[in-house]
Order: structure tokens, then C-alpha cells, then sequence
């Protein structure tokens, strides 16, 4: 989908970054880990997905922390493909969007082979629980052995008393993040004009998730299953962590990383 002329992308990509920044707790240092886990896990020129990029902000922490890296955004929303395709146009062939649905067995058909490293940013739980272990077997079967995926994403606690805890806690941080979320959505449809927002609409269909998120065993038994490995949990702050793992590597993976990782100083975190 093209903008109307009047539309200047950098105004929204702001806004958008402002609403993501009013709905999460330290947003900005959570794409920051996640590029630095891909950095110091993966080769200088890895080829990294971005799943549910939305405006394409992980995928531009990523070409910042690694500047030999390409990646590729996957999105089902054709409102805000323009916006990551603006915000990642300085990195040329560096960087490419594509439209797809993660819920359409069919999307690992927009990236290709060589894939380092699969990261997704507070998008996996717009998808039901068999949707995202599905899209779970499918990220790992992209993956190189040796290769990481991570989500970042919220988290919910089995135990109901602590789950409300959070929950609770999170709101008061955070009381008006809904407001902030249909202030961007409300402003940014008005200047796309309705036939943009139904085309929305039809690409985005019924909501299935939730957005309160899926218990962490849960998430860690679904990536083993896939083949993932070294599973963790890289952050967490109330309701929300950075998750993942590994693909399983073979022995000539494991001598490869060994080097690397001989070769690369020790991060900051
Ligand atoms: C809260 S936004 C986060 C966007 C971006 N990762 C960020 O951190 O700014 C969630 C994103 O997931 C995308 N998304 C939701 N369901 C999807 C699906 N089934 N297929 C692809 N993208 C999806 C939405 O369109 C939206 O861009």
C-alpha cells in the first residue's frame, strides 16, 4: 500500500515509537538486548527475520548493533509496511518488508535461505496458542543450526494471585496505554482515508490472541519441541520477557561458534 502524498512517514513511525513507548516498560532497551543477544550469538552478516515487525523499530536495532547484517520484516498489516520500508530505506538491500500472515502456514515463503536468527517484538501473542507453535516449528526450520530465535513479549504467570499481581502492577505504570494505542490508530487512519483502514481490516480478520500472553513453560516447551535448545529467559519485568533459544548445531556449528565467540569481547550486560 502506497501513503497519500500528505502523509510524511516520519511523523508516524515517531508516533508510533511514542504509543509503543506509553503500552511497554523499556521498550527501547529490550530491542537493544535482543540485537546485542543476535550480535554476540551470530555472525557479523547474519540474515535476521523480523516477524510482526509493524513500523520495522527491532529490525532498525538490529542494522544499527550489526552492521553487516540484513533483515527481513514480515508483517500482516499493509497500513504499516510503508512506515518500517520508510524508516529502513536508508539501509538500502540491507533491509526488506514483506507482506504475510504468520497465521498462513505459507509466510516462511517470503523469506529466504541462510536465516541466522528469527526475532518477533510484542507481536507473537496476536496469535492463538496451535498458530504460534506452529510459527515456532517454522522459525526453527529456517534457522541454520546454531541459530537463535527470540520473542519479546508478555508473559502470563500460571499462579492466578501472581498474574493479577502483575497485571495490576502494569496498569498502574501504565493506565494509559490503551488511550495511547487508539490515539495513534484513530489519528493514522483518519489521515489514510477509509478505503486504507478496510484494507486493514480485511488483512488483519478476527483477533485470536492474547493479550495477555501464554505461560513461559508453555512458550519453552513449544521451542523445544521445535528443536530449539539453550531455551532462557533474557529479561523480564513484570508481565513481560525476552524469550528464547538455539537451534540444535551440528559439530561443524558448534566448532564455528566456538571461534567467534573466542573472537568477540565480552558485552557490556
Ligand atoms: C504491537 S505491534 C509490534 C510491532 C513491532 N514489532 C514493534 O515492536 O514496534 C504487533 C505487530 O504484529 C503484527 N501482526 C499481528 N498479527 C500478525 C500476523 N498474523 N501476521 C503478521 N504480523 C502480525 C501487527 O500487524 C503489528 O504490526
Amino acid at each position: 500500500m502506497a501513503l497519500p502524498e500528505s502523509v510524511d512517514p516520519q511523523v508516524w513511525i515517531e508516533r508510533w515509537d511514542r504509543m509503543q513507548e506509553a503500552c511497554l516498560l523499556d521498550r527501547q532497551e529490550r530491542l537493544e538486548l535482543m540485537a546485542d543477544l543476535v550480535a554476540v550469538s551470530q555472525p557479523e552478516d547474519a540474515v535476521v527475520v523480523d516477524l510482526g515487525c509493524g513500523t520495522g523499530s527491532l529490525g532498525l536495532a538490529v542494522l544499527e548493533r550489526m552492521p553487516g547484517a540484513a533483515v527481513v520484516g514480515i508483517d500482516v498489516d499493509p497500513t504499516l509496511l510503508p512506515l518500517a520500508e520508510a524508516r529502513l530505506e536508508p539501509y538500502g538491500e540491507r533491509a526488506r518488508v514483506r507482506q504475510a500472515d504468520l497465521r498462513q502456514a505459507s509466510w516462511p515463503g517470503q523469506v529466504g535461505q541462510g536465516v541466522r536468527a528469527v526475532v518477533s517484538a510484542t507481536a507473537l501473542h496476536w496469535l492463538d496458542r496451535a498458530e504460534l507453535a506452529r510459527v515456532y516449528r517454522q522459525a526453527a526450520g529456517l534457522l541454520e543450526p546454531g541459530g537463535i530465535l527470540l520473542n519479546a513479549d508478555p508473559v502470563r504467570s500460571e499462579h492466578p494471585d501472581i498474574h493479577r499481581y502483575r497485571a495490576e502492577w502494569e496498569h498502574e505504570l501504565l493506565g494509559e496505554s490503551e488511550a495511547a494505542w487508539r490515539s495513534f490508530w484513530d489519528g493514522y487512519l483518519a489521515v489514510l482515508g477509509p478505503e486504507a483502514a478496510r484494507e486493514r481490516q480485511r488483512a488483519l480478520k478476527a483477533w485470536r490472541g492474547d493479550d495477555e500472553g501464554y505461560p513461559l513453560e508453555w512458550h519453552f516447551e513449544a521451542m523445544r519441541a521445535s528443536g530449539l535448545g539453550g531455551l532462557d529467559c533474557f529479561w523480564r519485568r513484570g508481565p513481560d520477557a525476552v524469550i528464547g533459544g538455539i537451534k540444535q548445531p551440528d559439530a561443524a556449528g558448534e566448532e564455528r561458534t566456538r571461534k567467534r565467540m573466542k573472537a568477540k569481547p565480552t558485552p557490556a550486560w
